[in-house]
């Protein structure tokens, strides 16, 4: 794999008008998902369940690329065909969560680092065999009282640097998520803060670990509220200040920026999306990387009947990537 084009595919998932659906759900996430609507967690019905939205017609017209679970990636439709080779010829790009979830960091209380960096290059050599072309890693940063230490962001920093350039190694794009959780009632210029420290640490880890910005995707979480902050700024001043703290740390080269939608309602992580591409030209395409704010709509219809629901649910889907089709494009009209 060259350089040109590890940023050809990084381009490409950030294509005009498109944006990625995060369908990457861990077994644990994916259980809590299905228990919210009754579904039992098998998986037989996991994969059902992801070939409903895999297979929705059309789907590349809004999306790019999709990225999946371990498990997801090793499956294939009901009639036998493999996931990774339906998604390329319906002109989906493949993609894999390699990161193996977060563990208490040690010294620091309430705060947490991303596990999976042990035998993961030979985990990625596996993954792009089986068609992957991209990879994520999520990092999480919890904002409290006294959190985030300076230790905990550069501990996710260093860890997401490390993987960054292993994916380049073997050839897959890799999708940095350093997520600034929503939780607790922090207001928004708190979360301008805390992502800020983030993002500079993160830039100065890929930086020295000698990642090509050119063949990397930021995948980042808005500056917003806290869920449970009294005070909630409105959906202008979310997009100014997510889009003044994305230009004072991520540099012009990096190929392109994509949100998490992070527990925000289906029509707020639109509605932010369509505002951050209504304030003119940018250094990067900005566009969304959604997964319960993409899929939530379709899961509910596609669990009052499994069989006879899959039309329905697909069209759920299809609704929700024009939507963000468009917002990604600033032409959304609610
Ligand atoms: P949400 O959009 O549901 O936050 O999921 C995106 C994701 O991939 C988180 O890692």
């Amino acid at each position: 794999m060259s350089i040109e084009q590890l940023a050809e595919t990084a381009l490409a998932m950030v294509a005009p008008g498109k944006g990625i659906i995060a369908i990457d759900e861990s077994t644990g996430t994916i259980q809590k998902r299905f228990d919210g609507v009754n579904i039992e967690c098998t998986e037989e019905n996991r994969r059902a369940y992801r070939e409903m939205l895999l297979t929705t017609p059309n789907l590349s017209d809004h999306v790019s690329g999709a990225i999946l679970f371990d498990e997801t990636l090793r499956q294939s439709t009901k009639d036998g065909s493999p996931f990774a080779k339906v998604m390329m010829d319906s002109g989906v790009i493949p993609g894999i969560k390699v990161d193996k979830g977060t563990v208490p960091l040690a010294g620091f209380p309430g705060e947490v680092v991303t596990d999976g960096l042990d035998g993961l290059r030979d985990r990625l050599a596996e993954y792009y065999k089986l068609g992957a072309r991209f990879a994520k890693w999520r990092a999480v940063i919890n904002i409290s009282e006294d959190a985030p230490s300076q230790a905990a962001i550069d501990a996710n920093s260093h860890a997401l640097a490390r993987y960054a350039a292993l994916c380049q190694e073997q050839g897959l794009v890799p999708m940095v998520e350093p997520e600034v959780l929503m939780d607790g009632d922090h207001d928004i210029d708190t979360c301008y803060d805390v992502t800020e420290a983030t993002l500079l640490s993160l830039f100065n880890a890929l930086r020295e670990h000698n990642v090509m910005m050119e063949g990397c995707v930021l995948k980042a979480s808005m500056v917003i509220s806290g869920s449970t902050c009294p005070d909630q700024a409105p959906v202008e001043e979310v997009a100014g200040a997510t889009l003044h703290c994305l230009r004072a740390t991520v540099p012009a080269t990096l190929a392109g920026i994509v949100f998490l939608s992070g527990g925000q309602s289906d029509e707020k992580a639109t509605a932010h999306l369509n505002a951050i591409n209504s304030m003119g030209e940018q250094p990067w395409p900005l566009t969304f990387s959604y997964g319960r704010a993409m899929q939530s709509a379709a899961l509910k219809k596609w669990s009052e009947d499994m069989n006879a629901n899959v039309g329905a649910a697909q069209e759920a889907v299809y609704a929700r990537a024009r939507a963000n089709g468009l917002a990604s494009l600033g032409e959304w009209e609610g």
